[in-house]
């Protein structure tokens, strides 16, 4: 086969190609294991400071194909804006249908935020509930065999829901609903 392939480098392509539109990697899946409130306080009217920790089931559902996982972001976002800095994760490789648990702590120190953010927190808590996306941006390379993938940007989005009523506890608010997360590369 080899020789053949020498021969030829655009055949050798099109069959690496070929491999790889039947073995047509599945998306890796994520779910949300628990995700915990410790801080989220505003210094004046639009200066937060945040404390938020997080652990994610990360699988790879494919029987043929591995996953290179690098440069991972973690960060969460309430009501489409950042309330905390970006957390790094470190690079990891995930085998045939392997399972990772990720966790991360993720701070912010006088974040700006919306001058709404007080009054909506103030009416999530009237409610007696607050939604958080725990959001991951990374990219990540496939392995079939010993070949290696470029790299492909994807992004996962949790959603958590947390009970955050008058008569909650303070801190951590928690919130360990094994919740689906939605992945796209
Ligand atoms: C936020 O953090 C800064 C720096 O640590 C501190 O000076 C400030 O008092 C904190 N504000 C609140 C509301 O916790």
């Amino acid at each position: 086969m080899s020789q053949v392939f020498s021969k030829s480098p655009e055949h050798f392509l099109a069959f690496i190609f070929l491999i790889w539109l039947t073995l047509h990697p599945a998306k890796p899946q994520f779910a949300l294991r628990e995700a915990d409130i410790y801080q989220l306080s505003l210094s004046g009217t639009h200066l937060l400071n945040s404390s938020i920790q997080f652990t994610l089931l990360s699988r790879n559902p494919n029987k043929k194909v591995g996953i290179y996982y690098d440069e991972l972001q973690a960060f969460a976002a309430y009501k489409g804006q950042q309330i905390t800095f970006y957390s790094f994760l470190p690079p990891f490789y995930q085998g045939h249908e392997e399972s990772n648990l990720l966790t991360t702590s993720l701070q912010g120190t006088g974040l700006p935020v919306a001058l709404s953010f007080g009054y909506e927190v103030e009416h999530d808590q009237t409610a007696g509930r607050i939604v958080l996306n725990l959001k991951v941006n990374g990219k990540l390379r496939w392995k079939v065999g010993t070949w290696v993938s470029g790299r492909y940007r994807f992004n996962v989005n949790c959603v958590s829901v947390m009970s955050f009523g008058p008569n909650a506890p303070t801190a951590p608010l928690s919130s360990n609903q094994a919740a689906q997360c939605s992945t796209a590369v």
